[in-house]
């Protein structure tokens, strides 16, 4: 157990409010109860309402880490017969395809190198020459670099010849500019430990409503990942499977909060978050990866100085009390990650500017100071 509070600059489990926190400790509570029930009701209505798409869509609520939501989103939304159209630009897009391959669910799959997100014309084509695909997966925000994908277009193109999108919104729902509600749009997947502040356990579903009914004519590929199964019991006030309680009334405060700060408001220190952040570390000479105008404003992946690996920089980081975040697979030996979102603000980024120059200077890498 940690003794101290650490500065989290992985992207997620991010930091929270200690109200968040203390949010966890709470009488012991039967999920069966109706107490259970109002507080499970009064979070669902919230995601819906504070992603701008309570009209249309419903939350279907998942206990489990962010991947169990995108697994449930994929194995049900795609019909036994039909195939996946899948774009991959980093880890996240991977395991879209590793889902799709577990379930055997036919997919094609769209790859771009880290850095360079999904051109939409390339959707277009795919599904001209794919009449048996219904549906396409994209990720959002790749936290494998800090690179959006410009989903919106997708689902446009998508939309055109009536093909539906799922988009995994793990780490840039609350945090990025995103139109849940979109012509196209069916599922959106996040979790409650990115950029909506809560902790990790819950992980959610924002479903069109219309395609969520839909499901009832498809038989599951998963039993506790049935998406069909969660969301019409919870629609009737009751859950399938035993939930994470004590992470539910966490989550609930972390809504509260974030409707107090409001998503704009959110969004805009983020983004205030990244351009402290990025303008401290290019002083220090430090390179971002992914090109500009594909950046998000809640991850950056830096490349290492010459001469330095990421194991000292992120132990002399430590010492200073920031946790920052490896690089994935092959990144790692070349760059690093430094993400932005949680109860940071821009005056806890210039701190983190200032620890990476005492860091540099301690393990004597050459630095602008
Ligand atoms: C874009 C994206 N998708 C999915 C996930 C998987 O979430 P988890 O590790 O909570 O299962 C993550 C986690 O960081 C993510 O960033």
């Amino acid at each position: 157990m940690a003794e101290r509070e650490w500065i989290l600059l992985n992207p997620g489990p991010a930091n929270t409010s200690r109200s968040v926190r203390e949010a966890l400790v709470m009488p012991d509570l039967c999920h069966r109860e109706p107490e259970f029930f109002e507080m499970m009701r009064e979070c669902r209505e919230r995601l819906v309402r504070l992603a701008g798409c309570a009209e249309r869509f419903a939350a279907v609520l998942f206990s489990g880490s962010g991947t169990a939501a995108v697994e449930a989103a994929v194995c049900s939304a795609v019909p036994r017969d039909r195939a996946l159209l899948i774009v991959n630009n980093g880890v996240y897009g991977d395991r879209l395809a590793r889902i799709a391959r577990v379930h055997g669910i036919p997919a094609e799959v769209l790859p771009y190198d880290f850095t360079t997100p999904v051109v939409p014309a390339d959707v277009e084509a795919v599904l001209r020459r794919r009449p048996d695909v219904s549906h396409v997966a994209v990720v959002h925000h790749e936290t494998t670099t800090g690179l959006l994908n410009p989903v919106a277009e997708v689902a446009r193109v998508a939309a055109r010849s009536g093909r539906r999108v799922l988009i995994d919104a793990m780490s840039s729902l609350f945090g990025e500019p995103l139109d849940v509600d979109a012509e196209g749009v069916d599922f959106v997947m996040a979790s409650a430990n990115k950029c909506l502040q809560g902790v990790p356990g819950v992980a959610f579903v924002l479903g069109r409503r219309s395609a969520l009914e839909a499901l009832a004519a498809q038989p599951p590929r998963s039993v506790y990942l049935d998406l069909h199964g969660h969301y019409t019991t919870q629609e009737r006030d009751n859950t399938p499977f035993t939930p994470a309680v004590q992470v539910l009334h966490a989550m609930r405060q972390a809504l509260l909060e974030l409707e107090v700060e409001g998503v704009p408001s959110r969004i805009a220190r983020y983004a205030e978050n990244a351009r402290v952040l990025r303008r401290g570390m290019a002083a220090l000479g430090f390179e971002i990866l992914v090109p500009e105008g594909a950046r998000s404003s809640i991850l950056t992946t830096f490349r290492l100085p010459p001469g330095l690996a990421y194991d000292p920089l992120h132990d002399a980081m430590k010492r200073r009390g920031y946790v920052i975040y490896a690089g994935q697979g092959d990144i790692r030996t070349y760059a690093f990650r430094v993400s932005n979102m949680g109860t940071l603000t821009p005056r806890d980024m210039e701190e983190v500017v200032a620890a990476f120059r005492a860091s540099l200077a301690e393990l004597r890498v050459g630095v602008r100071l």
